[in-house]
């Protein structure tokens, strides 16, 4: 599975590449308007400090704004990927896109027909939105499932790239299902490397070690 850092915090994004663990970044109007007023800057420094993709969202609306600002985007670097929310007036615009060779995220998928049909028109990246469904009493998991069925039914090639992950738990589920990706915020590599049994058993062979009173394993 490839692990994406859902974030556009440059320290951030600095300190959990060093762990090696990440492919890519996704980031989101929210999470560049909490950067502040220099976006530009701030993208321009991510593209070049993530080796793999990074998703950038359009913010126009018009479809011929959002295929303009797509495009534009797509200039910015190699591992440019541009996040496209899912909407019917957006379908024709997504089909030019991919079209043109413009790698797509599609974004705030909530159903696997919005999935199913964004994948009919070769779209580099799928993401479900996991936790906004959790949020208004539905199970996002499902959702995933659903999307990894399709997948193996039709075997197209677009990737499921699970989103608005809040916990460790969505995430391992969606390990466990096959999605092909999934954006976690930072906070939750650390959570996920935490296990109570792990610390106890590192203290233990420590207190064990103590107990002989060397200084060196190999002298
Ligand atoms: O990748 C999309 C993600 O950032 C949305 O997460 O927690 O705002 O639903 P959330």
């Amino acid at each position: 599975m490839k692990i994406f850092l859902d974030s556009a915090d440059r320290k951030l994004i600095e300190k959990y590449l060093s762990t090696g663990l990440i492919d890519g970044v996704t980031t989101n109007p929210s999470l560049l308007s909490a950067q502040g007023q220099n976006t530009k800057e701030v993208i321009l420094d991510i593209l070049r400090m993530v080796p793999g993709d990074v998703s950038i969202e359009v913010v126009e609306k018009s479809p011929d704004a959002v295929y303009e600002q797509a495009h534009q985007i797509a200039k910015l670097g190699d591992n440019a990927i541009v996040k496209i929310p899912f909407a019917f007036e957006y379908l024709p615009t997504i089909a030019k896109l991919v079209e043109d060779g413009v790698q797509l995220n599609i974004t705030l998928v909530f159903s696997a027909l919005q999935a199913l049909m964004v994948a009919k028109l070769g779209v580099t990246y799928i993401s479900p939105f996991v936790g906004r469904l959790d949020d208004i009493g539905s199970d996002g998991m499902v959702l995933i499932e659903d999307l990894v069925t399709l997948k193996q039914q039709y075997e197209f090639p677009s990737q499921i790239l699970a989103a608005s992950i809040r916990h460790v738990m969505h995430w391992e589920r969606a390990a466990l299902l096959g999605a092909d990706v999934a954006t976690v915020p930072p906070a939750l590599i650390e959570a996920a490397c935490h296990h109570p049994l792990t610390e106890l058993g590192i203290k233990k062979f420590d207190q064990d070690w103590q107990k002989l009173g060397k200084q060196s394993l190999l002298e």
